[in-house]
């Protein structure tokens, strides 16, 4: 038990690491929260810092998510068993937390998709990558990465239901959750979509003709 509680606690603080703000400010002087989307995430990156700021911020999100959940196999539990899934869980809700709402950044982070990409494909490799070709699909044909992400998140449970046929119930609900937190932390993103005022993302800066 005590165990469990220290890892979660230390996923907490993983999450909670600020790549977007660290390297906005370290190397470029500028919070991207005052900037942009004020999301402190790959994307607003991108959008005020440009590629080079913005992957390096896209890696270690994701890295931090999946290093969060690898940290339960420090633990006893078999592989596969209830118990160990339990813990991967809450492993994924905490890092997810800790991005969202970061410890060593003011507790105003970003909007989780690049860590719970992270932390998910560590519970459930197959359905991530599917959803990562959702979320490139629609991020190609419409340069809104929110509406990718949302996409993404909302495949998520279909692909978990639908396609790899999942019937245990923890599955299936931790699934769903995902789904709607996406759908949460991309409230307003979903607002300026149906406004027509969302901002597009382009990986590489149109040249001006
Ligand atoms: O990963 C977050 C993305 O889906 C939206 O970011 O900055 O456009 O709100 P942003």
């Amino acid at each position: 038990m005590v165990l469990n509680i220290t890892l979660i606690v230390i996923a907490y603080l993983l999450g909670s690491i600020p790549s977007a703000v660290w390297i906005g400010r370290r190397f470029y002087g500028i919070d991207v929260r005052e900037h942009g989307s004020h999301n402190a995430g790959a994307t607003n990156t991108l959008r005020v810092l440009g590629l080079r700021a913005a992957l390096p911020v896209f890696g270690i999100d994701m890295l931090k998510g999946f290093v969060a959940v690898m940290l339960s196999h420090l633990t006893a539990y078999e592989n596969g068993s209830d118990a160990m899934f339990d813990l991967k869980i809450a492993l994924v809700a905490a890092a997810v937390i800790g991005h969202i709402l970061p410890l060593f950044a003011g507790f105003r982070g970003g909007k989780g998709v690049a860590t719970l990409a992270g932390a998910v494909l560590a519970v459930y490799p197959s359905a991530v990558l599917l959803c990562l070709l959702i979320f490139g699909i629609v991020f190609v044909t419409t340069h809104y990465v929110s509406l990718g992400s949302i996409s993404a998140g909302i495949a998520f449970p279909i692909f978990v239901i639908g396609i790899f046929g999942e019937r245990s119930v923890s599955l299936i609900v931790f699934s769903c959750v995902i789904a709607v937190l996406l759908l949460y932390t991309h409230r307003r993103n979903i607002q300026r979509l149906f406004d027509h005022s969302e901002s597009k993302t382009y990986l590489f800066k149109k040249k001006d003709k």
